[in-house]
């Protein structure tokens, strides 16, 4: 037997807002925890940008910190795992290893204009078929095309192969590994994925598509599985296998041990993310949905997933907060929620940078129904808790419509799972139980075992999926007449979204 209790794997989340790092035992426990957040920069609306060197110090420093937590040496563990924020684009220079802009985050909308000339007269489903992904800002090949066509000699240096481009993984690998003195340029077929720019049945870049966006095939990474060494660690790691990359939302699957086909998650962070497991092939969509990688561990054949991807939920909670100052911490939201009885007749309606699934619309902004002098703060409070089990709703509807399986019950994991009155009203709009497990750190969990599985800390699936164990359920109680009624608001709200311009 293994000794469990003495081996160690560690995961970076490089998420949207902050750095992680948690250092878990071979029972797939938590032993520590660090965690910093990194600068949001806005240099216009729309606009949306990171600084990659500032990110790359603060993940050295949640390293550092979590294994001081744990009080472990790096020669301690048995390997690492990556997880990262998806399609956020950076580009660098080879030679230095230093970022050429920031990197244009995945909430970015300066790529719209670009992503409607690219569509043409095919529109948004040019590359549907090769890439599962309609033609959005959210993804990161046209983000690359507008570096290369905004940085001056950028686009010539690249074609001359000097410059790399990475989504946070490949950033991360790359700076592990060596840097500009030797670092892998890598990325995982997951992260790939959302690119555009590969192929979902090869798992290749798709040379014609990366002509059409003009994006040089010489600056992207080797796709690789999710789970296998991808090289050594230098530095504070030094001699620590760096055993897993996967985007983020495909390590809370992984991590929520979605191994069979028609198991899914919804991770509730700045947006949600809803992943289906449809197996070993993809299926397309046409109601809206993501046709996605879920993994590839090793040499084994990858699995595919359906994926509702809902742009802004927790950060709906971070707006009322932040810019209205209706409540001072994030976690007010509920009792202020709880002390009314419903919404009052008031819907709101996030669609700060358009709508994601199941619309896709640009042009969709926020709104506000329903309001009479009845409605207080307490009922919007309960409004914007209801925005994201109504958009869950919505994307569970298309999942049923493209693939057929109804979800018997939902894992969910992330931040706003604390929040109780959202969690019962998630259950009720579904009608189904809504589940959440004893380790909500489910993205790390799931890079984590995927670095244990590519080093032999652990040897399948079914060990892993022995790990699994419940925290709480909510149990659907709503009236089916009050849901269809609820459900029929929501919608005429979201149509109100459609049509604004700038
Ligand atoms: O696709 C974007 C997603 O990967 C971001 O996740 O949790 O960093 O907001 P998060």
């Amino acid at each position: 037997m293994p000794d469990t209790a003495h081996t160690y794997v560690a995961a970076i989340d490089q998420g949207t807002t902050s750095s992680r790092c948690i250092v878990f035992d071979g029972d797939g426990a938590i032993v520590a925890v660090d965690q910093r957040e990194h600068r949001q920069i806005f240099p216009r609306p729309g606009w949306v940008e990171h600084d990659a060197t500032e990110i790359w110090s603060k993940v050295q420093a949640v390293v550092a910190g979590a294994l001081a937590k744990a009080g472990l040496r790096a020669n301690q563990l048995s390997a690492l795992g990556i997880t990262n924020q998806r399609e956020t684009t950076l580009l660098w220079d080879r030679a230095t290893g230093k970022p050429v802009h920031n990197a244009i985050v995945w909430q970015d909308t300066r790529t719209a204009d670009l992503c409607e000339d690219l569509g043409g007269a095919d529109g948004q489903d040019r590359f549907r078929e090769q890439t599962g992904l309609p033609l959005a800002s959210y993804f990161s090949g046209p983000k690359a095309s507008w570096l290369l066509d905004n940085v001056p000699g950028l686009r010539e240096r690249a074609e001359r192969g000097e410059i790399a481009f990475g989504t946070m993984d490949s950033w991360l690998i790359w700076n592990l590994t060596g840097g500009p003195d030797g670092g892998r340029h890598v990325t995982d077929v997951t992260n790939a994925c959302r690119t555009m720019l590969m192929d979902l049945r090869t798992l290749r870049w798709d040379s014609a598509i990366c002509a059409a966006m003009n994006v040089p095939e010489a600056m992207l990474p080797e796709i690789r599985s999710s789970a296998e060494v991808y090289g050594t660690a230098v530095g504070q790691l030094a001699g620590v296998p760096v055993a897993s990359a996967l985007g983020d939302q495909q390590a809370a699957v992984f991590g929520q041990a979605c191994y069979d086909v028609g198991s899914a998650k919804n991770t509730y962070g700045t947006g949600s993310f809803l992943l289906l497991n449809t197996g070993e092939r993809p299926v397309p969509s046409k109601n809206g949905l993501l046709t996605t990688m879920g993994y590839k561990i090793g040499d084994e054949a990858p699995v595919y997933c359906l994926e509702g991807s809902i742009a802004i939920t927790g950060a709906l909670v971070q707006w009322f907060r932040d810019q209205l100052g209706i409540i001072r911490s994030a976690d007010e939201i509920e009792s202020l929620a709880a002390s009314v009885e419903d919404n009052g007749g008031a819907y709101i309606v996030p669609a700060f940078s358009g709508l994601f699934a199941p619309y896709w619309r640009s042009d969709a902004r926020g709104v506000v129904t329903g309001l009479t002098r009845y409605v207080t703060k307490a009922h919007l409070a309960r409004a914007v808790l209801e925005a994201t089990s109504w958009q869950t709703r919505e994307v569970v509807d298309a999942m049923y419509q493209d693939s057929g399986v109804r979800i018997n019950t939902l894992k969910v994991d992330g931040g706003m799972t604390a929040n109780n009155l959202l969690m019962q009203h998630q259950a009720d709009v579904l009608g189904v139980p809504v589940i959440r497990p004893k380790i909500s750190e489910t993205t790390c969990l799931g890079a984590a075992y995927a670095a244990g599985l590519a080093t032999g800390v652990w040897n399948s699936l079914d060990e892993l999926k022995a790990h699994w164990a419940k925290d709480a359920e909510w149990t659907p109680r709503m009236e089916d007449s009050v849901r269809d009624r609820e459900y029929r608001n929501w919608r005429r709200a979201v149509e109100k979204s459609f049509g604004w311009e700038e």
